[in-house]
């Protein structure tokens, strides 16, 4: 049987955001599970819900206090269970995020492992003691803030954060940690999930030895606002013990029908190493296209890359999620007029090799919330304010409907503002209009959902002209070329042999005698009637 994720398309909602049923400005279960039928007339195959858990909320939910339990805010075990079995009934798979490397500093076990040396839980976070001048016992350094080690003056130790101070990291060279984390794993599978988003799936293990990181080759000027990045973090992250533990987990899902692990990987090479072999993790969501870079030699460069090196490997590819500014916003300088380019992201989007993340919001072409100090949630931001404003742009409310107070989100003041310019794409106000991003996107997916080769072809690239992305997918001798143009500019080819394989999904290419003229954020598909199809520029 063919494993629904492979090339299918998963749906990433951020709960905060989604949809407030109980009136507190935050959304919740319910919510989700009210805007289900929503979801899946969209055509998407799963949906992947950020964390849920119970958590003081200091990393919005990435900081978890008890791993078998929904927070308050966002409902009870009972709420999900509705979930799930609503999603199951409308063909949705549902995925939740697991964050096994660290904990909240307010979990049991931690509150116990800093009380001292000596009781069951002491070595289940990461303690050293401080070097003899009294500083921190190596150069690591946490992504969100400084130096990686917390002084806990209870234990005269340090412990490790490679996130914030209250995200302590797990011991994973405690074996009992590593079977207690797979139990809370088993939990969600008893309770039907179909498969897990793991957190930052390579930060489980550090070096035991505690080496320090050396430096990046790269000057100080070149750092963009992080000293995190001056460091090559060769023993603090992505340690060989990993493999074994992931393929420990990969053991427990496979007792289960159809589950699939997606880890959270920014490396191409480890996403390969990540992925090999079917006894690890089917699917490695990548990092490569969440950048600043869009051009059409970055995109072919990281997806050839990515199979030349595991030609049987699964990426799982996305252009916006809740930790970075949403593509739009990424990649146009134009905040107004997107339509085109909107759609234009999400054909290339949706025609690639592997499996695709879409993000709540993109469907409707949001853009990033211009947010004030004041309003900020995320430490990340308030931290590097004003050269990084943080990820509370990307996170703000759902806009369902543009007429409705707070865009039908809450009908109370929500936890983010939602603003003028994201209360431009509501849903409500797109689902009639067939010239809509919002119906551009259900089109592709459906377009995707039934052609073999877009959804599982094989790739192969095409050389026309520097700001055209061109590239065949192949299935089965059935081939479908896709052709996009990232110029600012007009750009004619000409190619002999070819017709238009939908004329619903071309966007601004006007297509006769073998002349294809394309507008800039032009696209289209072709089907090829024989042999290698030969574009050429005409000036
Ligand atoms: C999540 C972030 C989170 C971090 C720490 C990430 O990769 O996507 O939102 O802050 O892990 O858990």
């Amino acid at each position: 049987m063919e494993e629904w994720w492979r090339g299918g398309v998963i749906y990433q909602i951020y709960p905060r955001s989604f949809q407030d049923t109980n009136s507190d400005g935050i959304g919740d279960l319910k919510g989700i599970t009210k805007r289900l039928e929503y979801i899946a007339e969209l055509g998407v195959d799963a949906v992947w819900i950020s964390p849920i858990f119970s958590s003081p909320m200091k990393d919005m939910g990435y900081d978890v206090s008890d791993y078998k339990n929904i927070d308050p805010i966002f409902g009870t075990l009972e709420d999900f269970d509705e979930l799930v079995d609503r999603a199951h009934s409308l063909d949705l798979k549902v995925m939740i995020d697991q964050v096994l490397s660290h904990s909240s500093d307010q979990h049991p076990f931690f509150l116990e492992s800093r009380e001292g040396k000596n009781n069951p839980k002491s070595d289940w976070y990461v303690w050293s003691d401080p070097l003899s001048n009294g500083s921190a016992p190596n150069n690591w350094l946490s992504i969100f803030e400084g130096v990686a080690w917390e002084w806990e003056a209870r234990r005269k130790q340090y412990y490790l954060h490679n996130f914030l101070v209250c995200q302590p990291d797990f011991n994973f060279h405690n074996k009992e940690v590593q079977d207690w984390l797979l139990s809370t794993v088993r939990f969600w599978l008893d309770r039907g999930v179909d498969g897990f988003r793991l957190d930052t799936v390579n930060y489980y293990f550090h070096d035991k030895k505690l080496r320090d990181n050396p430096a990046r080759l790269q000057s100080v000027e070149s750092v963009l606002v992080n000293p995190y990045y001056m460091q090559e973090h060769i023993h603090s992250i992505s340690q060989p013990e990993n493999i074994t533990f992931i393929e420990n987990l990969r053991v427990l899902v496979d007792q289960y029908e159809d589950c699939a692990l997606i880890g959270e990987i920014s490396n191409i090479d480890l996403m390969a190493e990540y992925t090999k072999g079917n006894k690890r993790l089917q699917l490695a969501y990548s990092f490569e296209l969440l950048g600043t870079e869009f051009s059409s030699k970055h995109i072919k460069d990281v997806i050839e890359y990515f199979f030349e090196i595991s030609p049987n490997g699964n990426p799982c590819w996305s252009f916006s999620n809740h930790d970075v500014i949403r593509h739009l916003s990424r990649w146009s300088e134009e905040q107004d007029s997107l339509t085109g380019f909107a759609k234009l992201t999400a054909a290339i989007l949706l025609s690639l090799e592997g499996t695709i993340c879409l993000f709540q919001g993109e469907e409707l072409g949001q853009t990033e919330s211009d947010l004030d100090f004041e309003e900020l949630t995320d430490p990340l931001g308030k931290r590097f304010w004003p050269e990084n404003k943080g990820r509370d742009g990307c996170r703000t409310p759902m806009v369902w409907n543009s007429e409705k107070e707070y865009a039908g989100f809450s009908d109370v003041k929500p936890w983010l503002p939602v603003k003028d310019s994201q209360l431009k794409r509501a849903s409500y106000q797109q689902l009639s209009d067939p010239e809509s991003v919002l119906s551009f996107y259900k089109l592709m997916l459906s377009f995707r959902k039934n052609n073999k080769e877009l959804r599982n072809g094989k790739t192969t690239f095409i050389d026309i002209h520097e700001q055209i992305l061109a590239f065949s997918r192949k299935f089965d001798e059935k081939i479908i070329l896709c052709v996009f143009n990232l110029a600012k500019d007009s750009i004619k080819l000409k190619a002999e042999g070819v017709e238009c394989a939908n004329s619903q999904i071309t966007c601004g290419v006007k297509f006769s005698n073998n002349l294809l003229k394309f507008e800039p954020n032009g696209f289209i598909f072709l089907r090829a009637n024989s042999g290698n199809t030969i574009f050429k520029v005409v000036n």
